[in-house]
């Protein structure tokens, strides 16, 4: 298994081009399952979670070509001629179960298998599947897998309440509500840039929807979607990420074609810690200049609030800040593995229950660290990034599903960094 070298090397200056979002391209490849003409997507990301979800859809009988070195999906579902989402792939990726809500509105049958468990919590789908039964559906789960059936003449429009903003669940219904037979509304709903972008792409393919961002949804199904192209938004978590480079090290890095609309939350609380954040032509720069971060507290909660996917990022940069930070996690129930790995490095955190207080010490040490999940991988790179000495992050494989050419864009603003082939 690959791993990562990174050195601590001094202030980051320079730019950082920010790709795609995975969490919009997720949702998006599935929508394909909606109609029998192509969809295209450009500015897609370049990641393993994008080629299994590639897989995912040509096991349903999808074509999925990559083209400009990866950067454009064509896809067409012409030919479903398989209904059956097999666990050996959606194991890999919860986000295979997006598949689910788009063929049986298309198809009006489907088997999908369940997701299984994740590091980070249970992350059930129950949300997922009350809102399809309230189209009518019916669902039986059987040997791990969900079984799902539509009603004859389709699915049919609901009032969906859901009792909490998934941002997966909302997808879902959007996309099956998309072609139910009268009028949707998602109450409650996921509000995430992902879910707007969905809705747009939806509309370029014909689809009648209002109210994407805001918590009410309003779907009036049709006949049939149509094709379209397609541009992925601006990743958000990426953007954040690499903002974060230059909070932590010091410098000054301009993520390119960055906006502040996407990050909002995050840069209050990078405000508040004493850095400079500027919207600019290019996109959103960073700059620190001396001055020690000051300690913030930080809840993650549902768009527009602090974004979960940011927390264990901003706690590496909180390690070294001046006093006590209280991050308090409210989206997942285990989402502080990082927290005994940047202890490995020095840093002074404790963890009860949702809660991390994080005394900010003068610097991080270098060690041997190991990655437990995509975040919590970037946040170890980060915090080596500004520690003394070499910092060793292994198992990487987690932060290949979701950024592309880390060692390549960070080395471009001066970090000292390299990838380490595994046996
Ligand atoms: C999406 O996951 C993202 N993944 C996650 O990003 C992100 O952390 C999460 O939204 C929250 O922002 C993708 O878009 C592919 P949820 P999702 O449904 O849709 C509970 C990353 O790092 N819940 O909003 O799975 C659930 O257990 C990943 O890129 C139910 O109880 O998130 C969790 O506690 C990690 N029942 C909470 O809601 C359900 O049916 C939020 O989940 C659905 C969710």
């Amino acid at each position: 298994m690959d791993s990562i070298l990174v050195t601590g090397n001094g202030p980051l200056n320079g730019d950082i081009p920010i790709a795609g979002a995975k969490n919009a391209c997720l949702t998006l490849m599935p929508a394909t399952l909606l109609s029998d003409e192509p969809l295209t997507l450009t500015n897609a990301p370049r990641l393993s979670d994008i080629k299994t979800m590639t897989a995912l859809l040509q096991s349903l009988g999808a074509e999925v070509s990559s083209l400009q070195g990866g950067q454009v999906l064509a896809m067409s579902s012409h030919d479903l001629n398989n209904l059956h989402a097999d666990y050996d792939i959606v194991r890999k990726m919860r986000a295979s179960i997006l598949v689910l809500g788009p063929m049986l509105a298309r198809a009006g049958q489907a088997v999908v298998s369940l997701p299984g468990g994740c590091a980070i919590g249970a992350r059930p789908v129950d949300l997922h599947l009350k809102a399809l039964e309230a189209m009518g559906a019916d669902l039986e789960l059987r040997d791990g897998y969900v079984h799902a059936k539509a009603p004859a003449g389709g699915l049919r429009g609901a009032v969906i309440d859901f009792p909490f903003a998934s941002v997966g669940a909302t997808e879902n219904a959007l996309m099956a509500a998309t072609l139910a037979k009268g009028t949707t509304v998602i109450r409650n709903a996921a509000r995430e840039p992902e879910i707007v972008d969905l809705a747009e792409c939806l509309r370029a393919m014909g689809a009648q929807i209002e109210g994407e961002g805001s918590s009410e949804i309003t779907i009036q199904g049709v006949d049939r979607l149509g094709g379209a192209t397609h541009r992925v938004v601006t990743d958000r978590i990426e953007l954040g990420t690499y903002m974060l480079a230059p909070a932590i090290c010091g410098g000054e890095v301009t993520c390119l074609g960055g906006k502040l609309s996407l990050v909002e939350a995050f840069v209050e609380k990078l405000d508040a810690a004493g850095l400079s954040v500027e919207e600019t032509e290019k996109g959103l720069k960073v700059a620190r200049r001396g001055d020690r971060v000051k300690a913030v507290d930080v809840v993650t909660e549902p768009f527009p609030g602090f974004p979960t996917d940011l927390q264990a990022q901003m706690m590496a940069l909180l390690c070294t800040a001046e006093g006590v930070s209280n991050l308090e996690e409210k989206i997942f129930e285990n989402r502080f593995m990082h927290a005994p790995e940047l202890t490995r490095m020095g840093a002074k955190i404790e963890v009860h229950g949702g809660t991390a207080r994080v005394t900010g010490v003068d610097r991080l040490k270098g060690a041997p660290v190991m990655a437990t999940d995509l975040r919590a991988s970037v946040s170890l790179i980060l915090a080596g990034l500004a520690a003394e000495g070499e910092t060793v992050v292994s198992r990487v494989y987690h932060l290949d599903r979701g950024y592309e050419h880390v060692v390549r864009k960070l080395s471009a603003v001066g970090a000292k960094i390299e990838r380490i082939k595994g046996e």
